[in-house]
């Protein structure tokens, strides 16, 4: 198994992977299914390609073979005041690769390639409250919950709270 930074050679892989992860949990994203579908590809394009920076968002992919089995993404901050803080998000694990540690070396990876940017100091991340894998996951990597955000979404006319995580990654 490879883990990288996607490159837009890995464009047509990296559509299909997210449009499936936005199928298989649409608790678990705010980005959905039906508004990417018929995204032109010069949108995907542009979230390829890219290390981490306050201006630009990386997405990290694990690989077997030629398919993608996990993903998750760094999100900068371009405020200057918001500069040291990143976000994690659409971190998404096929389900026949689950709990045999893919997620946890995502994660990783993707915080070694944040933490190359020395300003960052804060990581973030908000995760649906009804789901208790991803919880769990990110409290393995040192997240502590800090927060809920009420009714942050809504999927079929149902709310859902979603817990706001963060992890400190250096002084
Ligand atoms: C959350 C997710 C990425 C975890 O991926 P994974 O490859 O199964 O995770 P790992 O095998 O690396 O497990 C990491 C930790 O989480 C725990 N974990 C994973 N799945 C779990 C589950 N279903 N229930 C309880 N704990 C779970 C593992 O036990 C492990 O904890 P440990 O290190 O203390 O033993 C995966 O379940 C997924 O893609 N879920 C759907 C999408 C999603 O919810 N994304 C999060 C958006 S915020």
């Amino acid at each position: 198994m490879n883990i990288k930074i996607l490159q837009k050679s890995n464009l047509n892989e990296y559509k299909r992977f997210r449009l499936q992860a936005l199928k298989d949990c649409p608790l678990a994203f705010y980005s959905d299914y039906y508004e990417n579908v018929d995204r032109p590809d010069e949108k995907w394009l542009s979230h390829l390609g890219k290390v981490f920076s306050e201006d630009s968002s990386t997405n990290i992919g694990m690989f077997e073979g030629d398919t993608l089995i996990g993903m998750a993404t760094g999100i900068g901050e371009s405020y200057k005041k918001r500069s040291h803080v990143a976000k994690i998000a659409a971190v998404y694990v096929d389900p026949n690769h689950r709990q045999k540690g893919v997620g946890g070396k995502i994660l990783d990876f993707l915080i070694t390639e944040i933490m190359k940017n020395s300003n960052v100091v804060m990581l973030e991340l908000e995760v649906n409250a009804k789901l208790q894998a991803p919880v769990t996951l990110y409290k393995s990597r040192g997240f502590k919950e800090c927060g809920i955000k009420s009714k942050a979404m809504k999927v079929d006319g149902l709310f859902y709270n979603t817990i706001v995580m963060e992890k400190e990654i250096r002084n």
